[in-house]
């Protein structure tokens, strides 16, 4: 599943496939390949089938399968949840907190509701990238609707304190509903969303070795939402359109998976990580971005001094090794980041960043391979 002749570090990008996933996918497409809401022997497999993987992964989350939709991904399932909490809501006095350091499936959602004649209110963040809680907590009211704030940022890595928010929007409005972004997450962090307190959630197969073009919408049993699709019954009424039954059952092999490694991969991505970030700092003039905050194992967004990250990232490729300018959205427009600009980076430094992602493919010893290509780039292009 992994092409070993290139150095892969864009995990946050996109992970490659798991062995399970992928056999397990290939199964739904021969022996449950008919469609699952049908009446005949075939449709019961594939049936089955898609129930089993949806225990599967509601239980690593710790939700019940009524409360997990499957979706075509992060994406689909920010969307879902943010613009259907406000269809019927729409130019009332009902209003929406989030983040200004959000992945775009939610602020472009969130402009959205804005668009149409909502308060929204972008709430921003500190130098590290944790986001102001004193700030969101402020714009709480009784009008509140929705308050989504991602478990961890998908450009830095920065871990926000999700669970505090929560337990503080609540003691201001019971009736909030809190829905986290955790697709970034979930690669080297064992959630439960009840547990956290967490509402609704918007999760993404392919940053866990599942395949592209699946993803899960999980809603609190405690609220409802409108369908965002319309059209058959599919999945209880809330998603219209023929069931993805080999991707959902790609994602609980990768669920399986990764339940069964998560320790192990999380310390080694941590420990190359480390290396990785130590070598270039004793050896050059870097800055490693959210270093003074909790950050996912995976990350590392650092700062360079006088190179452009495009043309490192180029002279990077060249010498076979793969990473990233920041979210691959903001990578492909080439804009300065809305994360880093959100964490007031200088305007002088803000095209100075590159984004090294590890994943459950790291080996040992990559760290100091990673750091040693770039610096023998760098001294290239000096
Ligand atoms: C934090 C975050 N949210 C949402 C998404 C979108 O997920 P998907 O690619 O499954 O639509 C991404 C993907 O980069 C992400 O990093």
């Amino acid at each position: 599943m992994v092409n070993e002749d290139y150095f892969y570090l864009d995990h946050a990008a996109t992970t490659p496939l798991r062995e399970a996933a992928f056999e397990a996918f290939k199964y739904a497409e021969i022996e449950a390949f008919a469609n699952s809401s049908g009446g005949h022997t075939l449709s019961r497999k594939a049936k089955n089938l898609l129930e089993e993987s949806r225990e599967i992964i509601a239980n690593y989350f710790g939700a019940a399968p009524s409360e997990v939709t499957f979706t075509s991904g992060g994406t689909e399932a920010d969307n879902w949840i943010i613009k259907s909490s406000f269809h019927s809501k729409l130019s009332d006095k009902s209003e929406l907190i989030t983040t200004k350091i959000e992945h775009e499936a939610v602020l472009s959602s969130a402009e959205w509701v804005h668009e149409n004649g909502n308060i929204v209110h972008f709430v921003s963040s500190d130098s590290n990238g944790v986001v102001n809680t004193h700030e969101l907590l402020s714009k709480v009211n009784d009008n509140t609707k929705l308050v989504s704030v991602m478990f961890a940022n998908n450009e830095t890595g920065v871990v926000q304190p999700i669970k505090n928010i929560i337990e503080e929007v609540k003691k201001i409005n019971e009736n909030i509903l809190f829905h986290s972004d955790v697709v970034q997450a979930v690669a080297t962090e064992k959630i439960d969303f009840h547990k956290y307190g967490i509402d609704s959630a918007a999760i993404s197969g392919h940053k866990i070795g599942a395949p592209k073009g699946i993803g899960v919408m999980f809603l609190s049993s405690k609220f409802k939402l409108p369908s965002y699709f319309h059209g058959g019954k599919q999945e209880l009424e809330r998603r219209a359109g023929t069931v993805n039954v080999s991707g959902v059952a790609a994602l609980a092999a990768a669920i399986l998976e990764l339940e069964k490694n998560i320790t192990q991969e999380k310390m080694k991505i941590d420990f190359e990580r480390n290396i990785f970030e130590e070598k270039l700092n004793s050896e050059i003039d870097i800055e490693i971005i959210g270093k003074n905050a909790t950050r996912l194992s995976h990350i590392s967004n650092i700062q360079f001094k006088d190179i452009n990250s495009e043309t490192l990232m180029i002279a990077l490729d060249l010498k076979g090794l793969g990473v990233s300018r920041g979210s691959a959205c903001a990578s492909g427009a080439q804009k300065p980041s809305h994360v880093l600009k959100a964490m007031n980076i200088s305007k002088d430094v803000i095209n100075n960043h590159l984004r090294f992602s590890f994943g459950w493919t790291t080996k040992d010893g990559d760290g100091l391979r990673a750091a040693n290509i770039v610096l023998s780039s760098l001294r290239e292009l000096s």
